[in-house]
């Protein structure tokens, strides 16, 4: 993995993230299947990120607020599960929000170490984290946390302590999301822990509105994708010949997000030509729901033991407390 030099607070930056040339295999052999796909973490460009961080914000989209709200009421009762000197392990940490709450709440934690693809969004919310906390040792990772880890050397003496919240487990297929739990367990190694939030199988009404908010922030977000092709890979996608549609899958459990294009038309991508037919989808994003019972199942065969479970008062939300098996 290669290691760049420190930047200011922080320990190390560890940066094994996609280049360009990944973006465009992924496009052109994603762009070339007969369902037409991309792969969501393609999303979190600096705009996509950013639209992101307001999805999180919106009315409709319940996940965030609840899951906050659970971390802080039970930060104390997962201090005491993780113990003290922990070194904390955040797949996928995004703006690195929800961190605060478990850096507050652990007992004397030795080190940090933010894992995400959005390379410049996780330098930022790093170093910010670095300079709130002086006596935490930082080191980002800028990875694809789906591929095996090699995690950088940690210094606390107590548990490493994976952190994996926002539900974006629902992100993979159930397959892939028992070979990334098994991956993590291997990161975390024996002895290890993990929190982690997971959404929950709801009424179909109230999950089509956290996807389909009024205000289209998720729309626009699903299309940043055509933009950032367009930005990044030389394309014309025509943002107005595509529509967000993503509906309730109640078969699959889970919300899926594509983009329909309005009529046939044909896109050149980085000097290919791609022919869409009208009603034909790019499909963007998978988020899969799961039961207690059933999310249980599944990090049983990802290799932990589920320990504690807490739970909104609505049973929208879980978040879990997980030991290597
Ligand atoms: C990151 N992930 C858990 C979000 C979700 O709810 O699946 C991504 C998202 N897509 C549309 N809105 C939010």
């Amino acid at each position: 993995m290669p290691t760049n030099a420190p930047a200011d607070a922080l320990e190390d930056f560890h940066d094994d993230g996609d280049t360009a040339e990944d973006f465009r295999k992924a496009v052109l052999n994603g762009l070339s299947q007969p369902q037409k796909r991309l792969p969501s973490k393609f999303f979190y460009d600096a705009k996509g990120s950013a639209l992101f961080d307001r999805i999180c914000t919106l009315e409709e989209y319940y996940p965030t607020r609840t899951e906050t709200a659970l971390l802080e009421s039970c930060g104390k009762e997962i201090a005491v599960l993780a113990g003290p000197n922990a070194n904390l392990i955040e797949f996928g940490s995004g703006s690195s929000v929800k961190t605060r709450i478990l850096l507050d709440a652990l007992d004397r934690l030795t080190a940090y170490v933010p894992i995400d693809i959005s390379r410049d969004h996780l330098l930022a919310a790093a170093k910010t984290l670095a300079q709130d906390y002086p006596e935490v040792a930082v080191t980002p990772v800028c990875a694809d946390f789906v591929q095996p880890l090699d995690l950088p050397k940690l210094a606390g003496t107590g548990v490493n302590l994976g952190f994996f919240p926002g539900s974006t487990i629902g992100n993979f297929r159930p397959a892939d999301a028992a070979a990334f739990l098994k991956n993590a367990a291997r990161a975390v190694g024996h002895g290890g822990a993990m929190v982690i939030g997971v959404d929950l199988v709801k009424d179909p009404a109230t999950l089509h509105a956290a996807y389909n908010d009024a205000s289209d922030v998720t729309a626009a977000f699903n299309l940043n994708l055509l933009e950032r092709i367009n930005r990044e890979l030389d394309a014309d996608f025509g943002l107005d010949g595509f529509a967000h549609y993503a509906p309730y899958n109640p078969a699959r459990g889970c919300i899926e997000m594509h983009l329909v294009s309005r009529r046939a038309q044909q896109v050149r991508i980085a000097g290919k030509t791609f022919d869409f037919a009208i009603g034909e989808t790019i499909h963007t994003e998978d988020s899969h729901k799961y039961t207690i019972e059933g999310f249980h199942e599944l990090a049983r065969r990802g290799g932990w033991t589920p320990r504690e479970v807490w739970c909104d008062a609505d049973s929208l939300f879980s978040v879990h407390f997980l030991d290597v098996a």
